[in-house]
């Protein structure tokens, strides 16, 4: 079963801004890079920190608690096997679609 969850484009952050989505039990934290989407996991897979609060720097996110950098497209460079998930994300019509099946 897909699991996904349906964003408005009104709804969408800004250029440079993130908002966090919920479904279920979990945080998804939505980015808007430069006029690029990414979502990813809102808990850093070192400890469980929420990423929400992170540091931008291009497409690095650095993870408030310790530090650790994560690239919004592949994952993690800087620790081999800390890696947040990123899920795709699509557009249809006026909803933009996050896919939590994917990765
Ligand atoms: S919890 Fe993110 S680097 Fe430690």
């Amino acid at each position: 079963m897909k699991r996904l969850i349906e964003i408005p484009i009104n709804r969408l952050p800004a250029e440079g801004q993130r908002i966090l989505l919920r479904h279920e039990e979990k945080s998804v934290l939505l980015l808007n890079v430069a006029g690029t989407f990414h979502a990813i996991d809102d808990s850093c897979p070192h400890s469980g920190a929420s990423l929400f609060a992170g540091k931008l720097q291009g497409n690095m996110l650095q993870c408030p608690a310790h530090g650790l950098r994560f690239n919004l497209d592949k994952g993690c460079p800087a620790a081999k096997g800390l890696e947040v998930r990123t899920y795709p994300i699509d557009r249809q019509g006026e909803i933009c679609i996050v896919n939590l099946s994917g990765s």
